[in-house]
């Protein structure tokens, strides 16, 4: 029988072809006299990158692919990378060499001597750095490691790190609580684990791509925030109620400030509320659709059809809406007073009908 595997190295890849190789070479040196695998954890890449890693493991059984279908996503590969071995160990690197693969037979050492149950590799260490990165990219870095300190229970310097290796029973206990949204695994796993993880970090510096280019975008920046979000309050309410909220909340400020500009203008009370619904319904329509529900984000004819569909969905919330500020300001109450509750009435319809019907799942 072969000997068993003890660490497996999980890589995610999307348009990583031409570091496959690469990569494997620099394991293979760095992991010699360990028994490993590595696993490349592909989503279904355009550039071929799948196919780069078969062609390897016909030639060498310790490297493995899973090809996902349809499926994106940094966090969520790993995981799934992990989960598909059985090796006590568990490495997760960056699949386009700007991580030191030479620090993983240190990391491993100090995990089992020191009986850690992760070893993180961090840029935020001395001796560690992050290389030549524009200094808009230090800024936003800075910034989301700031925004972990509020939901991590532990001192990481790095929790952006996507270099790190666990213990599986350290993993399992986190797994059904992991979010496996966007590019922060890591943070996701101290953020979700039961019982506090012991750990060490050492350091590296960031290495400079040399093929292909990052992922990281505007989206991965948006999924971050809902991670922070959902990990914060998201076991009271859905992440995305609550951005539906803060979006409603200042379309109530549109509207008021709408409806205040339509009665200086001397439109009566009940038309003018209905033009203030209008508009704010449009304008939350267009920051929802970027914010809120970024990832089904409608774009050019589905624009169009998604704001019909959100006016219609609407309607009701909007006759209820201005029914019930009508009623108030008959009453002889404050217009704002009026105009606030009926807001408040149409809000919980706008999230009830627009996120089955407007942002529907595809
Ligand atoms: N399977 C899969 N699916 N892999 C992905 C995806 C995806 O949707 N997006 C990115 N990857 C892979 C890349 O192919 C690469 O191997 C690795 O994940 C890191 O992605 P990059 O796009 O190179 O990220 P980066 O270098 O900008 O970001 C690095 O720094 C961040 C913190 O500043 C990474 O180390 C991140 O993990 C880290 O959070
Ligand atoms: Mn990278």
């Amino acid at each position: 029988m072969d000997e068993p595997i003890e660490l497996a190295v999980i890589i995610p890849t999307y348009n990583e072809a031409d570091n496959v190789e690469p990569l494997l070479d620099r394991l293979k040196i760095a992991l010699a006299g360990i028994s490993w695998e590595a696993i490349f954890v592909d989503d279904d890449s355009p550039d071929g990158t799948a196919d780069a890693v078969r062609a390897i493991a016909q030639r060498d059984r310790r490297v493995r692919l899973i090809q996902r279908i349809e499926r994106r996503g940094l966090s969520s590969a790993c995981v799934e990378g992990v989960l598909s071995s059985a090796a006590p160990y568990l490495a997760v690197i960056d699949g386009d060499l700007q991580h030191d693969e030479r620090l993983l037979p240190e990391m491993l050492r100090k995990l089992k001597h020191e009986r850690l149950d992760i070893v993180v590799g961090s840029r935020y260490v001395p001796g560690g750095g992050v290389g030549d990165w524009s200094d808009r990219r230090r800024f936003f870095s800075r910034i989301a490691g700031q925004a972990a300190k509020f939901i991590l229970k532990a001192d990481l310097k790095d929790p952006m790190s996507g270099f790190f290796l666990m213990r599986r029973v350290a993993f399992d206990p986190a797994v059904r609580k992991l979010t496996q949204q966007g590019f922060k695994i890591l943070l996701d796993l101290f953020a979700s684990t039961p019982a506090p993880l012991t750990f060490a970090a050492v350091p590296y510096v960031f290495r400079r791509r040399q093929h292909g280019e990052s992922k990281l975008d505007s989206m991965a920046a948006w999924e971050y925030g809902m991670l922070l979000i959902d990990k914060l309050v998201g076991r009271l309410v859905p992440s995305r109620f609550i951005l539906f909220g803060l979006v409603g909340g200042v379309g109530i400020f549109v509207h008021l400030a709408a409806l205040g500009a339509a009665l200086y203008a001397g439109i009566p009370f009940t038309i003018a509320q209905s033009i203030a619904a209008l508009i704010a319904m449009t304008s939350n329509f267009a920051v929802n659709n970027v914010i809120t529900y970024r990832d089904r984000r409608l774009s050019g004819w589905r624009f169009l059809t998604g704001l019909l569909s959100f006016y219609l969905a609407c309607s009701i919330g909007a006759v209820a809406n201005v029914a019930v500020a009508s009623l108030i300001y008959a009453q002889n109450y404050a217009w704002w007073l009026a105009a606030l509750a009926g807001a408040l009435v149409g809000a919980v319809w706008n999230y009830a009908l627009s996120s089955c019907y407007t942002w529907r799942r595809r």
